[in-house]
């Protein structure tokens, strides 16, 4: 595999097809998108992986989406990009940095927690009551969202 490289790019830059594999849902990511700080990961200049940041409190950003093509996945880059938004949340000054996931985003849950994220609350119903499609992921439904949290 060549060099990854991660540049910050423009909300209209965005790669919404790579966006959408975090959130199925379009009316959810152009929510908040135009609003967010976007990274994406190119390597040999194709793009293969994406997260979006955003300001939620004073001091406080979330990772609001992270994604890496498929073809991609498992091999380290979404650690990367982590890690990057990790650097970069801190360079812009924030004490907090969070991420959610679905109750069913079991590979999720174990890779936030190896980068140092620490469970902190569960949104009951969060994708219940916010979703109008039922989410499954490893023979679970996607009810709530379990949110993560790391000191900066
Ligand atoms: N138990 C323990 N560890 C697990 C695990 C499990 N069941 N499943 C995955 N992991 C660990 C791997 O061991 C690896 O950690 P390691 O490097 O210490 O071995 C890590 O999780 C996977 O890391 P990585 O290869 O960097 O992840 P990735 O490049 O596949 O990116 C996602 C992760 C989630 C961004 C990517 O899979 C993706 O885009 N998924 C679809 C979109 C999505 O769900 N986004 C998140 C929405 S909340």
């Amino acid at each position: 595999m060549g060099e990854l490289v991660i540049e910050h790019v423009s909300p209209n830059e965005a790669p919404l097809s790579l966006l959408l594999l975090a959130d199925p849902s379009e009316r959810q990511l152009k929510s908040y998108l135009h609003r967010g700080i976007i990274y994406i990961a190119k390597c040999l200049e194709r793009v293969i992986g994406v997260y979006v940041l955003l300001e939620t409190r004073p001091n406080t950003m979330e990772i609001m989406n992270i994604a890496v093509s498929e073809k991609e996945q498992g091999k380290g880059i979404g650690k990367q990009l982590l890690q990057h938004a990790i650097i970069t949340a801190k360079e812009q000054n924030m004490h907090t940095l969070e991420i959610g996931t679905g109750n069913s985003s079991v590979s999720q849950l174990a890779l936030y927690q190896k980068c140092g994220f620490r469970i902190f609350s569960i949104d009951f119903d969060y994708f219940s009551k916010h979703y109008e499609e039922e989410i499954m992921e490893n023979g679970i439904v996607c009810r709530d969202m379990i949110r993560l949290t790391m000191d900066l």
